[in-house]
């Protein structure tokens, strides 16, 4: 499972990148709202950074201004992914800019109906959304295997990205129900490589060495 971090905060975009383990980005309007820099300006800078699909949502709801605003943004640089909504304005536009060649990632997906629609209509990437189900006590790592399923009997190539991600088990529960995804907020990448067994540990092979010194 590849890992992605779903941030739009430049500092953020930087640290994790120089710990060389994603390989792509995840934005949407709320993250690009919290990191308070012009929209066109960061994700362009974000490409910049990272060597790899970099998601931006489109803010249009109509399907005129969805499709203009994705083609546009998709102007901004080649490693840029297209973000568009799970309903049938994001399907149509799917479809027309999937038929441009532009890629995109169908975001806020709570079903495999969802997914499948998705997918027929062209998206590169789906985005299942784990901790807003958790939050309607519903399982998400179940909509993920279930789609991976789905996926897999119907040699379907749309790509899994498992979203919401609020703990170390939603990571290591992705993986296991075979999203190719996982997009990660900053603050779990320090949860995910810290264990206190390890520190403990490095704590003893130091001081056992210092004593041969
Ligand atoms: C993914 O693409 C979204 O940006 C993100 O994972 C949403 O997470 P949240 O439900 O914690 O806001």
């Amino acid at each position: 499972m590849e890992l992605y971090l779903d941030s739009a905060i430049i500092e953020e975009v930087e640290e994790i990148n120089s710990w060389g383990i994603i390989s792509g980005i995840t934005t949407n309007p709320t993250l690009i709202a919290k990191a308070g820099k012009d929209f066109k300006e960061t994700v362009i800078k974000i490409c910049e950074i990272i060597k790899g699909p970099v998601s931006a949502e489109v803010t249009c709801e109509d399907l005129e201004g969805m499709i203009k605003q994705g083609k546009e943004i998709a102007r901004w640089h080649d490693s840029i992914v297209i973000k568009l909504p799970c309903n049938v304005n994001g399907l149509k536009a799917c479809k027309e800019l999937s038929n441009d060649g532009i890629q995109t990632n169908l975001t806020l997906c709570f079903s495999v109906n969802q997914a499948l629609l998705c997918s027929a209509a062209g998206a590169s990437f789906i985005s299942p959304f784990i901790g807003r189900l958790e939050d309607i006590n519903h399982n998400g790592i179940e909509l993920i295997r279930e789609i991976k399923e789905v996926f897999e009997k119907h040699n379907i190539k749309t790509k899994i990205i498992a979203a919401s991600v609020r703990t170390p088990e939603h990571v290591s529960a992705s993986a296991l129900a075979g999203a190719d995804i996982a997009t990660i907020p900053y603050t779990l990448f320090d949860k995910l490589i810290n264990h206190p067994l390890t520190e403990k540990g490095i704590e003893k092979f130091m001081s056992d060495w210092k004593k041969t010194i």
